[in-house]
């Protein structure tokens, strides 16, 4: 492992889900935190607390990504601690769809969450990444061309956009930042809801490895795009399978 101690990350959605794990991946790898949420006071700070316990530094900001308003406070308290940022993690994602395949104001949500807040976070962290930086975006195998189902078409929909965006940033940033995505299958987080035994069993019936992807699992991947200095502009899909059968 390299020296990371002045190292810092900034991962959207890391009060919980594959966020925290990923926060928690990252400091043990040995880089100090910086993390956004929007409502979750206890989970966020459970994660700094977890990230301190790795001794490395932990900040979580409670803030709606897409503000410019309230990312631009952030980004004020970032630049106060740090000159430099390493590594962003743009894994804010929300499930909404309601009366698929026509509902305006649902794509709009999506749009609003899914994709273009994640430019507004890349903008503002950019200027700050130096050379050998790296940027992950967290996708879904939802966001590959036919594979969403007709009920997650506004969330495919903006994912695929997103996996065009972050080929296309790669191109641009590269050779002094490199950008790749991971593309999770179904992770057991709190974006499913409470589900009970019956309802996790049959979520992973036509799995081909017949599990739930952890969010630590998600969290491996994120590591391994960010050390592979030859990896860039990959979508790594982490779903046990899913994507086999060519739908999910
Ligand atoms: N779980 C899956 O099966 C799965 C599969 C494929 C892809 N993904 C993708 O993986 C990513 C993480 O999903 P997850 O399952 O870990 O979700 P999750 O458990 O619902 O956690 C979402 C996180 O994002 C934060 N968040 C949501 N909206 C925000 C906003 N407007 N501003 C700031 N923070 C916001 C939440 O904060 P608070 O809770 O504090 O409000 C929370 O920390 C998403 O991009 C999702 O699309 C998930």
């Amino acid at each position: 492992m390299r020296q990371q101690s002045e190292r810092w990350a900034l991962v959207t959605g890391a009060s919980k889900g594959i966020g925290a794990a990923i926060a928690k991946r990252l400091a043990r790898e040995g880089l100090n935190i910086f993390g956004i949420y929007r409502t979750d006071k206890t989970g966020a700070a459970q994660v700094e607390k977890a990230i301190q316990s790795y001794g490395r530094k932990a900040k979580l900001f409670q803030a709606d990504i897409t503000s410019d308003a309230q990312l631009d406070k952030v980004f004020d308290q970032i630049k106060k601690t740090t000159p430099t940022l390493h590594v962003l993690v743009n894994n804010v994602g929300i499930y909404d769809e309601r009366e698929a395949p026509f509902a305006i104001e649902v794509f709009e949500h999506n749009f609003q969450v899914n994709f273009l807040a994640q430019i507004k976070v890349a903008k503002r962290a950019v200027p700050l990444m130096p050379k050998g930086s790296s940027i992950v975006f967290i996708s879904s195998i939802a966001g590959f061309i036919g594979s969403g189902m007709p009920e997650t078409i506004a969330y495919s929909a903006m994912k695929a956009a997103l996996n065009s965006y972050m080929k296309n940033l790669a191109r641009a940033l590269a050779p002094k930042i490199r950008v790749n995505a991971v593309a999770p299958g179904r992770t057991l987080t709190p974006m499913w809801g409470d589900l009970d035994k019956a309802e996790k069993r049959y979520w992973i019936k036509d799995v081909p490895l017949k599990k739930w992807v952890t969010p630590e699992e998600v969290a491996d991947a994120v590591w391994f795009l960010i050390e592979n200095t030859a990896v860039c502009g990959e979508i790594l899909t982490v779903d046990a399978g899913l994507m086999l059968k060519g739908e999910y």
